[in-house]
């Protein structure tokens, strides 16, 4: 944004404004709004029209954008106005009548079905939405990171048509991430937890075949995975669990890949079963069959803690434990601290942040991403749609400036 002149510009921006919301209509957590603040600050004086979804068509949530406009004037202190439409003749009525430093929010962009198709840029910018809306803009931005794992109509439909780059908070997310995966400061630790084992041994798998990390610290429902996949004994509970969530077909790739990177992925070496609510410290050699593991073990903790504050660079994602439950939030929290500690500390979105911000520690982390599923795609080293539609639209402009 730094490098194009946007004053008086008719600009067409993405934003992920999609929260939490009451069943009545309250936003309960302002952090999607604001975290786009100082993209909406550099267009003060452009015509700008904002896209944004919130929620998925079949759930509570799916609602308009009139809240979402109503908190983003507060905290823009400027008037944002919302049209009950995306791009009808009274939306397009609206935009043409735009002054400089006007802005308005269109509805959510899910209310139009083709929005919420998986298509390529190309067959996007064939819709209604891109043909009636891309001429009355002179520059596209997609700011919106984190849902830029879609391949969206409203996401890279208009990067084929409209010159198109990366808003502020795009860059960050990019710039930060990026930090994480380069693997230029040693070391580099990857703390790797929550429910989601299958993401979690995609990013193992990424960040250890591209030299981004020294070590992945495992815990959460991964580190079962790589338990079995390291032949220890689980127990009935923990194994039913693992193979009711369908990750019994992560094993294998999790054996392999203890093989291929011997002493690079840590597993605990204590865990804490829940046993009617209370916390039994156990080691791993054989495990009961009928308590499940809860959270890390204090060995482990002190371990995992160690690396983490000595790392030069450090990633976490997902938790440790039940962080809901109160006696097994012990390990996500601690290993959250320690991270603060090193040299610079990337928190994943999600569940991640959710912790991060009941135990207060938002403003010791040098980066927490405002996407779960993008980041963790993004750290798994697949491409967002949205990030390589820009790239697209950058190369075309490119060689169209060499042509001139
Ligand atoms: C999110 O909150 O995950 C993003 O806004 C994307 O939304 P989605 O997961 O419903 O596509
Ligand atoms: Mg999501």
């Amino acid at each position: 944004m730094d490098d194009i002149i946007l004053d008086k510009k008719r600009v067409l921006v993405r934003v992920d404004f999609n929260s939490p919301m009451d069943p009545s209509g309250n936003i309960l957590d302002d952090k999607r709004v604001k975290s786009h603040l100082e993209t909406l600050r550099a267009l003060e004086d452009s015509r700008v029209v904002l896209m944004a979804h919130q929620s998925r068509a079949g759930k509570k949530d799916f609602t308009t954008l009139e809240a979402h406009a109503k908190l983003a004037s507060k905290q823009l202190r400027r008037d944002i106005v919302y049209v009950d439409d995306i791009f009808g003749s009274h939306a397009r009525d609206m935009i043409k009548s735009l002054e400089p430093g006007e802005m308005l929010l269109l509805e959510n962009t899910r209310f139009y079905a083709e929005e919420n198709m998986n298509r390529s840029p190309a067959d996007h910018a064939k819709s209604h939405m891109v043909k009636r809306l891309a001429p009355l803009f002179d520059l596209f931005i997609n700011d919106a990171f984190a849902v830029s794992h879609r391949s969206h109509l409203s996401v890279v439909g208009f990067t084929e048509v409209l010159p198109s780059i990366a808003g502020i908070l795009m860059d960050k997310e990019i710039d930060a991430l990026d930090k994480g995966l380069q693997g230029n400061e040693h070391p580099t630790v990857f703390a790797l937890g929550g429910t989601k084992a299958d993401d979690s041994i995609k990013v193992t798998q990424n960040v250890l075949n591209r030299g981004g990390a020294d070590r992945v610290l495992t815990s959460g429902v991964v580190a079962m995975v790589f338990m079995m996949a390291a032949g220890m004994e689980v127990g009935e509970t923990n194994r039913k669990f693992v193979a009711d969530q369908e990750y019994l077909d992560q094993i294998p790739i999790a054996a392999q890949l203890l093989k291929d990177y011997s002493g690079k992925i840590a597993i605990p070496k204590d865990v804490a079963l829940d046993k009617q609510g209370d916390r039994i410290e156990t080691g791993i050699d054989k495990l009961p069959d009928d308590l499940a593991i809860a959270d890390i073990g204090l060995e482990t903790i002190v371990d995992y803690c160690k690396e983490l504050k000595e790392a030069k660079v450090t990633v976490l994602n997902g938790s440790a434990g039940i962080f809901e439950k109160e006696k097994f939030k012990l390990g996500t929290a601690e290993l959250l601290k320690a991270a603060t500690q090193s040299g610079y500390s990337i928190a994943g979105g999600g569940h991640t942040v959710a912790a991060i911000e009941q135990l207060g520690l938002e403003p010791k982390f040098s980066h927490v991403s405002i996407g779960g599923g993008a980041s963790i795609t993004y750290l798994s080293g697949d491409p967002l749609p949205g990030i390589e539609a820009l790239k697209k639209a950058a190369e075309r402009y490119r060689k169209a400036s060499q042509k001139a």
